[in-house]
């Protein structure tokens, strides 16, 4: 077992440039980081997909090397920096390039988050298709078994890889603005309360968790949902009634994440031999800089996404939101940051990704 044991390592940063891209030297805290998630986190799987939700055109990553590459961000996104914090070289692949080959890219770890995915099926399909929670649950089936390959065949090797893995869930932001507040393409918001919705939500959660968990996950970070109701595409669409938010939005993503502290809380009493964390995604994003409403990229009538080639602000270090929901590479690096190191103790429950992905578990 001495092979999988926690070396001590040394993260050497290399500045390479002015605009703090930075080349990353050493070993990873963590041998691989697999991803579930959403338009934060998705890296490119949405790509090939037939949906209006996909971010490969300019002005999307106008700030990235390589240009437009289906980030929803000017930059970088979520996962390239809390990928850069573990001490990753580059970024973990999304599972649209993975899928076809049978190189060793996997042991890396692989991106399955997809753009306008949720924890429920419909959600996010009245823009095209969508890779859902289930469905990237799926995938990593298939990527387990080329690990497995890649391991000998060897079952507790790949178990014990697998265990010292670092997973992430960032879900449910769709639920409410691509399904439960985007009636009447959904009737979700005539059959629950919001209240009932939260505790549906939470509940089919649940049973993914498990799913992850008799996967082989022990390590496993879980992001709570952001303030929604302060999105420029919310206080554009529906009535802020004087507030300068969409309150009845925010409120009912609260009850959301709640509910899913205490899951964190439960998955940690019930599985003692994995760890869960929870990333208060909505206190941590509620005391940024005062929000500024207007979205950096000129959006399209539908209030979301970029106008493609459309006009971009002078100064994208000095706005929040990129586009009218996808907050701007500096915005959304100061959530990667507290949420890898924490600023204050609500940031994470019970404690940060850096102390999770150090944790020695039995
Ligand atoms: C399987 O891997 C374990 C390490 O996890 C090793 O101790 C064992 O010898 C391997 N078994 C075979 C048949 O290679
Ligand atoms: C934890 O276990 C309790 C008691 O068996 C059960 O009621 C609850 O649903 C479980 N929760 C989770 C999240 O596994
Ligand atoms: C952009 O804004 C940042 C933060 O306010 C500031 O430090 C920087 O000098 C600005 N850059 C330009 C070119 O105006
Ligand atoms: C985030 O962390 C990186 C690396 O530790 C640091 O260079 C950067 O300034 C931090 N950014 C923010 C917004 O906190």
């Amino acid at each position: 077992m001495k092979f999988f044991q926690f070396k001590s390592f040394f993260v050497v940063y290399v500045l390479l440039n002015l605009q703090t891209q930075y080349l990353v030297v050493g070993e990873p805290q963590v041998p691989c980081f697999f991803i579930f998630g959403d338009s934060l986190s998705d890296n490119g799987n949405n790509n090939d997909l037939v949906t209006r939700a996909k971010a490969n055109y300019m002005p999307y990553g106008i700030d990235f090397p390589q240009g437009p590459t289906g980030r929803f961000s000017n930059g970088r996104n979520l996962v390239d920096f809390i990928g850069e914090n573990l001490g990753f070289a580059s970024s973990i692949l999304p599972f649209a390039r993975t899928k076809n080959t049978q190189g060793s890219e996997s042991l890396q770890g692989v991106n399955y988050a997809s753009g306008a995915a949720g924890i429920r099926r419909e959600t996010g399909q009245a823009k095209g298709m969508v890779i859902s929670l289930d469905r990237q649950l799926r995938n990593h089936e298939y990527t387990i078994s080329k690990i497995d390959r890649l391991l000998g065949r060897n079952e507790s090797a790949t178990r014990t890889y697998l265990q010292r893995c670092l997973y992430m869930v960032e879900m449910g932001s769709n639920d409410y603005l691509n399904n439960y507040f985007s009636s009447p393409s959904y009737t979700t918001s005539l059959l629950f309360s919001p209240e009932e919705y939260a505790l549906a939500l939470i509940k089919q959660l649940s049973s993914q968790m498990k799913t992850l968990y008799t996967r082989g996950a022990r390590k496993v970070a879980v992001f709570g949902v952001g303030i929604l109701g302060c999105t420029p595409y919310a206080t554009a669409t529906y009535d802020t009634q004087g507030s300068p938010c969409v309150d009845r939005i925010n409120d009912a993503v609260q009850l959301f994440n709640v509910g899913l502290r205490s899951l964190v809380q439960d998955l940690n009493a019930n599985f003692t031999d994995a760890k869960y964390i929870f990333v208060d995604t909505y206190q941590i994003s509620s005391q940024g800089p005062p929000v500024s409403f207007t979205p950096c990229c000129q959006v399209k009538l539908s209030g979301e996404q970029c106008d493609p080639y459309g006009k971009v602000c002078g100064n994208r270090s000095e706005a929040i939101f990129w586009d009218g929901v996808h907050p701007t590479e500096i915005a959304i690096m100061a959530l990667a940051n507290r949420s890898f190191n924490a600023q204050l103790p609500s940031d994470t429950h019970p404690f940060d990704i850096s102390q999770l992905a150090q944790l020695k578990l039995p």
